[in-house]
């Protein structure tokens, strides 16, 4: 278990391996991990991975594969959003030793939150990927991103370790009926002061459309997983034990950029396409047919009414500095916030 590893030979479903990584190439992320929980989850792990993974390699009946290609071409597309979630956090501070504060990313995927905020400086985070897909902890190291193997609902980090935990671009993948735990583990993995960020989006809205119509009629997996409402996430915080929680809405959209109008919207159905496995729609189709189709319905669903600041429709304009044209379709996410209490110690 202890043995040095090359990243090269960290897959997804040996965590041993990505704890031997950790523990050479990440220390600080490693001595957060508590050997109980890792004990349990490792003996447990056959049965707990017979979950269907909709983010696995198999591209039959799995969308893993399109998923990591989009999020590589283009991984600025949702940076806006990323930027206002880890904002969430930014009451968190360096450790006297000069440690970062810890983040950890339950849906993690293949560790984008973490490449965005290291590529564009977003805040000062020292985030690690967790994900209960192999294949995303496989692509996440690849990536040079540290990750482990692990259930949202069943993490395996020590009690008040970390400063901040994030549940974001997915939540709605936990079930129901695992909600309420995610949010009270997260309580019980938070250090005085840290913050819970859960983010989803709302039952009724234009992703929900989207996901009825688009996704589920379109993929390899279909996509039939409740949103939230904010009763709903207000209820989990407030049941976790949060000292202060609060559920508000951010905008959250997509972007793509292109040197040509008509490049930056095929570049955007491009990747939502691969983002959302929409292989059904090449049936009949050429690529560039596919991709405009994609870009067109998006444009249709993602309709927001007017609100300050706030997109009310897609938009398409050139930006100088770039010498580039830029399409971003509008997305509305909501936000629940949980935050622990300062230590006595850190008052001002
Ligand atoms: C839409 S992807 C988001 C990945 C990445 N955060 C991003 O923004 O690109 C959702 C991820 O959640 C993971 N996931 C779904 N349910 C999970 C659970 N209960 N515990 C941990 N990961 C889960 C999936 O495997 C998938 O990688």
């Amino acid at each position: 278990m202890h043995a040095q590893t090359s990243r090269s030979a960290v897959t997804g479903d040996d965590v041993r391996s990505q704890l031997a990584e950790l523990r050479s190439s990440h220390p600080e992320l490693h001595a957060l991990t508590d050997p109980r929980r890792l004990a349990d989850w490792e003996a447990a792990l056959g049965a707990t991975l017979e979950r269907h993974d909709d983010f696995g390699a198999d591209a039959r009946s799995s969308r893993g594969v399109e998923y990591v290609q989009a999020q590589t071409l283009n991984s600025r597309a949702r940076e806006t959003g990323i930027r206002k979630l880890l904002g969430f956090a930014d009451t968190a501070r360096r450790r006297p030793n000069g440690e970062r504060p810890f983040l950890v990313d339950l849906l993690g995927g293949d560790g984008l939150v973490r490449k965005v905020c290291e590529e564009q400086g977003i805040g000062d985070f020292n985030i690690l990927t967790c994900d209960a897909s192999p294949h995303m902890i496989t692509s996440a190291w690849a990536a040079g991103m540290p990750a482990l193997l692990q259930r949202a609902e069943q993490p395996l980090l020590r009690d008040g370790s970390v400063d901040a935990v994030l549940l974001a671009y997915g939540s709605h993948h936990v079930p129901p009926s695992d909600r309420q735990t995610v949010a009270t583990e997260a309580h019980r993995m938070l250090r005085p002061g840290g913050t819970f960020i859960l983010h989803d989006f709302l039952v009724g809205s234009p992703v929900d459309v989207w996901f009825e119509e688009v996704t589920d009629k379109y993929s390899a997996t279909g996509h039939k997983f409740p949103h939230f409402t904010r009763d709903e996430i207000g209820g989990y915080l407030a049941m976790a034990g949060y000292d202060h929680h609060e559920v508000t809405e951010i905008d959250d959209p997509y972007t793509a950029v292109g040197d040509s109008p008509e490049e930056a919207e095929l570049e955007i159905g491009r990747y939502l396409l691969n983002m959302y496995g929409l292989v059904k729609v090449f049936d009949g189709r050429t690529d560039d047919e596919a991709y405009r189709w994609v870009t067109e319905t998006a444009r249709a669903i993602f309709r927001y009414p007017e609100g300050e600041g706030s997109l009310a429709e897609s938009e398409l304009r050139y930006e100088e500095a770039d010498r580039k044209w830029r399409i971003t379709i509008p997305r509305r996410a909501v936000v629940g916030v949980g935050r622990m209490a300062a230590a006595a110690s850190d008052a001002p």
